[in-house]
């Protein structure tokens, strides 16, 4: 078992759908620049599974549902893009993208969860996933479930977080640095925890994927006019932070901001704007 179980993880599949749920309102307000600066990423994804006119595209846990959305637009005449999250406000952010953009005849978004695939099997040609996999108790499952759905040579395209110390956008590691929090047990679903390359493999492996996989690093850069902005940016998107910080002191509080204010002045310009270095691991496969 590479992956180790949590001790209750309906428990933690609950809390982690409400925070969600919560979080989507950040999420919405923060597309626009989000995707800017991640687009790279999106396009490694879509180009990965290589989307045709008439294919049928999953994508899970798709959040404001950028990266399908670009593919979207490849499937038709004929395809179609089924957008899901597990959080129904995420898919109603979607979904106002899509109509956003146009795209409602040939984008279908519906609640899914990644762990659970409610989807026949052997029906979809191509799964996209940014950034969800390693959120979840079961990421091998999910992997087994994903191929399942996959007709015979059907692509996955997905992207995990690499190492945190590539990653100096996420402040909130912060809170463990300082002691205002504890680290999460090993094998807790989270931002970093399919950072390991060799650790995607082996659940890759482990869910029966062995043809034509190729995983490897991708930088980027994140964007903000201030400390102050990315600080925010950073609450709004992330409840638990946003609990944790709550619940801190005010000395405390100011013990954080001052740290995290430091991390991001090595990133900061004259007039005090950020390009933050960012680090993920992008993967594809074929079913
Ligand atoms: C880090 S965000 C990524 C969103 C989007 N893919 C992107 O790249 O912008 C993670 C998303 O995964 C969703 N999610 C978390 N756990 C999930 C689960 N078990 N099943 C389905 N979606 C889940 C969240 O609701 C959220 O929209």
């Amino acid at each position: 078992m590479p992956f180790e179980p949590l001790e209750d993880p309906d428990t933690f599949r609950a809390a982690s759908r409400g925070r969600w749920e919560e979080a989507a309102g950040g999420w919405a307000a923060a597309r626009a620049a989000f995707q800017a600066d991640t687009a790279p990423v999106s396009h490694w994804l879509v180009d990965a599974i290589i989307p045709q006119p008439g294919h049928t595209v999953l994508e899970l846990a798709a959040g404001p549902g950028d990266t399908g959305l670009l593919a979207a637009e490849l499937l038709r005449p004929g395809g179609k893009l089924i957008s899901t999250d597990g959080a129904i406000a995420m898919v109603e952010v979607a979904r106002a993208r899509a109509a956003e953009l146009g795209l409602e005849d040939v984008v279908e978004t519906k609640p899914m969860e990644v762990e659970w695939i409610d989807l026949p099997t052997a029906t979809i040609d191509a799964v996209l996933c940014r950034w969800g996999y390693m959120l979840v108790p079961d990421p091998e499952t999910a992997l087994r479930e994903t191929r399942r759905v996959l007709k015979p040579g059907g692509r996955v395209a997905f992207a995990v977080w690499a190492a945190a110390e590539h990653n100096p956008w996420m402040t909130g590691r912060r809170l463990v640095e300082l002691g205002f929090t504890e680290p999460p047990p090993p094998g807790t679903p989270g931002p970093f925890s399919l950072a390991d390359p060799d650790l995607v493999l082996e659940l890759l492996y482990g869910a029966g994927w062995t043809d034509d996989i190729v995983i490897e690093p991708l930088d980027f850069t994140f964007h903000a006019p201030s400390t102050d902005a990315w600080w925010a940016l950073q609450l709004d998107c992330s409840i638990s932070l946003k609990e944790l910080v709550a619940g801190l002191s005010p000395a405390d509080h100011y013990k954080l901001r001052d740290a995290v204010d430091a991390d991001l002045a090595a990133f900061a310009d004259a007039e005090g704007r950020l390009r933050i270095p960012a680090r993920t691991l992008v993967a594809s496969a074929t079913a």
